[in-house]
């Protein structure tokens, strides 16, 4: 097993065909936190129980870099990769290059796994990824500093405005220059259609961007001023440099000490927790904020998936990496060595899952909860109204449109994409 990066395949695709001969199977991971490594441990036991040997291959941290790679493999045919992991808003966009892998696998093989993700993951009738691991955002908070200053977890974005100015003034005062209120997810990237979704969705009435009967439904009153709040953040309570932060960058700041909040998902967890963390044991994770006193906690949800490709040469050999890598052992062992949430629920009862990771137990709701973005009603089109509603915001959070605009121009834009229906 060999970790090679899929940026260097399109580079030097010659030499990759030679490098992916040499393993029978390849599998492409994400790379965020120590992903990768959990990744190859997973791969590394299969190859020891199945006798098969597969090449592992790192993509770009970026899910919307990730998914135009995998569009470019995937539309020239390339049987390069035959275990791809996706994004669930990517099933119903990239179902025609997948196989359906009720084929391969038991009748019962989805039977233990939670109904929606299964269901997200089938199109058409067909069952074109298996669930392998779920994600929610969470609001990540250093105990230490708030009980300094005397102040109650956030329960609204108001309060964890408020108690960001105060901590990170008085932060200041003590010499430390470089402290901030809150990091997120703040690039034009998927991961800023996550946050702000999550902002608007805290809101009463201030929707998912696209409702489920396909209307337009993100410029409303509610949403105007969710975003106006996150634009004041910028240069406030979060860095200038938040409009380039994916979730590493944001990890990287919060982890080193410099911030008071982060918005990130769960696998975080294990970072902040570990040796070498500055904050360990000093941080909290609860729900993230809701939009006033009025409002609830809006938890956008994320994960990821394994499909194999219609262009494989050994479906049925990838389709078993599939079945040990999203087995309950393997799911127990990335959920306690790496906070990656299970997608079978009967993990979340488990006495060493809830030791490693206490919120697994404490926001077992906010995981079955949490709010989809309208990839499904969206369809093909997904990728499309995601951009322009991550470039939109980007434009507000930057300071160069004002948030009416910005989401009138936002509307203009999605009624162009969406033409008569999506
Ligand atoms: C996480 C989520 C994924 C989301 C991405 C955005 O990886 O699991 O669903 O698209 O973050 O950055």
């Amino acid at each position: 097993m060999k970790a090679l990066s899929l940026v260097s395949i399109a580079a030097v695709s010659g030499l990759v065909a030679m490098q992916v001969q040499a393993a029978e199977i390849t599998i492409s991971c994400g790379a965020v936190g120590a992903e990768l490594q959990l990744c190859q441990a997973g791969v590394a036991r299969w190859e020891k129980q199945s006798g098969h040997s597969v090449e592992v291959v790192s993509t770009p941290n970026s899910a919307t870099e990730r998914l135009s790679l995998y569009q470019q493999i995937l539309n020239a045919r390339s049987s390069d990769i035959d275990v791809f992991q996706i994004d669930v808003v990517w099933p119903g966009m990239l179902a025609p290059h997948l196989v359906d892998l009720q084929q391969y696998l038991p009748q019962d093989a989805t039977d233990d796994f939670f109904e929606a993700i299964v269901a997200n993951n089938t199109v058409d009738g067909r069952l074109v990824a298996m669930p392998w691991f779920t994600d929610a955002g969470v609001l990540y908070y250093r105990q230490d500093l708030l009980d300094e200053y005397g102040l109650e977890v956030p329960t609204t974005w108001q309060a964890l405005t408020a108690a960001s100015q105060t901590v990170q003034a008085g932060e200041r005062e003590k010499g430390n220059g470089g402290f901030w209120g809150y990091v997120f997810q703040g690039r034009a990237y998927e991961g800023l259609t996550v946050n702000a979704l999550e902002w608007i969705a805290s809101y009463p009435e201030g929707g998912t961007i696209v409702n489920d009967q396909g209307d337009i439904t993100v410029n409303n009153p509610q949403a105007v001023e969710a975003l106006s709040r996150a634009a004041g953040w910028i240069g406030d309570i979060s860095p200038q440099g938040v409009l380039n932060y994916t979730e590493e960058e944001a990890r990287g700041v919060f982890q080193s000490g410099n911030a008071l909040f982060m918005r990130n998902w769960p696998y975080a967890w294990d970072l902040v927790q570990s040796e070498q963390s500055d904050i360990r044991d000093r941080v909290g994770v609860v729900a993230l904020p809701a939009g006033g006193n009025d409002g609830q906690s809006a938890a956008v949800l994320g994960g990821w998936n394994l499909a194999v490709s219609r262009y494989s040469e050994h479906p049925e050999l990838a389709a078993e990496l599939v079945a040990f890598l999203t087995s309950p052992g393997e799911q127990k062992r990335r959920a306690i060595e790496g906070a990656y949430n299970p997608t079978l629920p009967a993990l979340y009862q488990d006495e060493e899952v809830l030791a490693a990771v206490p919120f697994f137990g404490t926001l077992y709701d906010t995981f079955t909860s949490a709010v989809p973005r309208p990839s499904a009603v969206t369809g093909d089109k997904y990728p499309r109204v995601s951009n322009a509603f991550f470039n939109a915001v980007h434009e507000v959070l930057s300071g160069n449109t004002g948030a009416e605009q910005g989401l009138a121009n936002l509307q203009s834009e999605l009624e162009r994409i969406k033409r008569r229906r999506w």
